[in-house]
């Protein structure tokens, strides 16, 4: 909601345990694809955020019946009657660029506007409108609007995409779920959520092959039917919550996650010196002994370190003692929340496409706005760690992606409210 803030006292060590939250990088494609199944579609461990949300409505409009109770989702897409989504719906979200693959897959046509904003610099979406025209669609994106016809459905084909972009890895495969034919994704992204779309499509009666892989093949069927699936949690709030835990010198056991899930940035945690532990289905994370530096960081495409763990990592990262580098190759525009961290006493120089952190003793508190979701989640991170009070405003980015954060961050002996 609009004009929230997080109140957030600094300097208490963060102690307890966790189950982390359903992901919500798997939840939104995986919402987008229970529109092509007949039957009734129950989504397990779905977050309740406000990006989750959005995608019911979305829904609800397109015509489907849509009910969350608790973490549970079920969708009945069979009375869907439109194949339009109208601006407002388009731009409460960015990732709502995926109901294209999803419509023409179920509909043959959608009339979309382009998805909201740009927060983390220009995000195009020429791969995904470039891919739906190998298909056979035919595109029209005058005016503001993205007309999608593709009469006699879409055909299988080899599409080589010129970047393994997300998004458009999984536009194709909502796309060519329900396609005529056969089609393969040559540099598909290799992200564990786009996996968690394939083994739903698959459950539904789909057949792809080689989800996180650089090759997907995907043999398109005639019809998807509902299925209960259970949505992967949440690595990159694994990460977050592993961040607050290091900027308080404190220890967390995280519940109800692969461990494997979170390699791509877990090394950087013990290259600070957590003591970390994997038993079960569990994370253990110890970070009593004071931070260190870690070198250069290079955001890349999985199974590269995450640009969605940037921003959380760089706010522990400030009181690391020595200098630490962040190469961000993905967004043009993700350094907004570096102004915050030098206004609560972080030492961060950004110079082109290179942040550089030289850790200092401590960080005070501020205040300070969420630019974005990560930004927003880096300062719920540094205000935990920082001496005095935080105020965080525009935290309506942090609901986005965060389930019921403060509840969380509490839950774990932190001191921080909701206005
Ligand atoms: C997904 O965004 C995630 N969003 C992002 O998470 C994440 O940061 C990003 O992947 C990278 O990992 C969801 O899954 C909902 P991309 P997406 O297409 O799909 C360029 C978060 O914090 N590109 O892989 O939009 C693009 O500009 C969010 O949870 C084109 O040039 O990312 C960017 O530079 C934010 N043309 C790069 O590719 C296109 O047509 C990667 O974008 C599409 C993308």
């Amino acid at each position: 909601m609009k004009n929230q803030r997080l109140i957030i006292e600094g300097g208490n060590a963060l102690s307890g345990e966790i189950k982390v939250q359903g992901a919500k990088n798997s939840s939104l494609p995986i919402i987008a694809a229970s529109l092509m199944c007949k039957g009734e579609t129950v989504l397990k461990n779905c977050p309740c955020l406000t990006d989750t949300y959005a995608s019911c409505r979305i829904l609800t409009h397109l015509g489907c019946e849509c009910r969350f109770d608790g973490n549970t989702l079920t969708v009945k897409a069979d009375g869907l009657d439109k194949n339009e989504i109208p601006d407002e719906l388009m731009r409460e979200m960015r990732s709502s660029i995926i109901y294209m693959g999803a419509l023409l897959g179920r509909c043959g046509r959608c009339s979309l506007s382009f998805p909201g904003g740009c927060e983390l610099g220009p995000r195009p979406i020429d791969m995904h409108l470039n891919a739906m025209k190998k298909m056979g669609a035919k595109v029209n994106d005058e005016y503001g609007t993205i007309e999608c016809v593709s009469e006699h459905g879409l055909k299988g084909r080899k599409i080589t995409l010129k970047y393994p972009s997300v998004g458009t890895t999984e536009n194709i495969i909502l796309a060519a779920a329900k396609a005529k034919g056969e089609t393969t994704i040559i540099n598909a992204a290799r992200e564990p959520e786009i996996v968690d779309l394939a083994a739903f499509i698959n459950k539904c009666g789909g057949k792809i092959k080689g989800a996180g892989n650089s090759t997907v093949v995907i043999e398109g069927v005639s019809e998807l039917y509902g299925c209960t699936h259970y949505i992967m949690p949440d690595r990159i709030a694994a990460a977050t919550y592993i961040s607050a835990v290091a900027a308080t010198n404190g220890e967390i056991n995280i519940h109800g996650i692969d461990a494997s899930l979170c390699d791509s940035f877990m090394c950087v945690f013990e290259q600070m010196g957590c003591n970390i532990y994997v038993y079960d289905g569990c994370i253990y994370v110890n970070a009593k002994k004071p931070l260190k530096s870690v070198g250069k960081i290079i955001t890349l495409p999985h199974p590269g370190f995450p640009t969605d763990a940037q921003a959380i990592i760089m706010s522990a990262l400030c009181k690391a003692k020595g200098v630490s580098i962040f190469e961000e190759t993905i967004f043009e525009s993700r350094y907004r929340h570096v102004d915050s961290l030098v206004k609560m006493g972080a030492d961060i120089k950004v110079i082109g496409k290179a942040a550089i952190i030289n850790g200092v003793k401590k960080l005070y508190g501020a205040k300070v706005a969420a630019t974005d979701l990560r930004g927003g989640a880096a300062m719920v991170v540094a205000g935990l760690g920082a001496e005095g009070i935080t105020e965080i405003k525009d935290i309506e980015h942090i609901d986005r992606g965060y389930e019921n954060i403060e509840k969380v961050i509490t839950s774990l002996g932190g001191k921080i409210t909701r206005t």
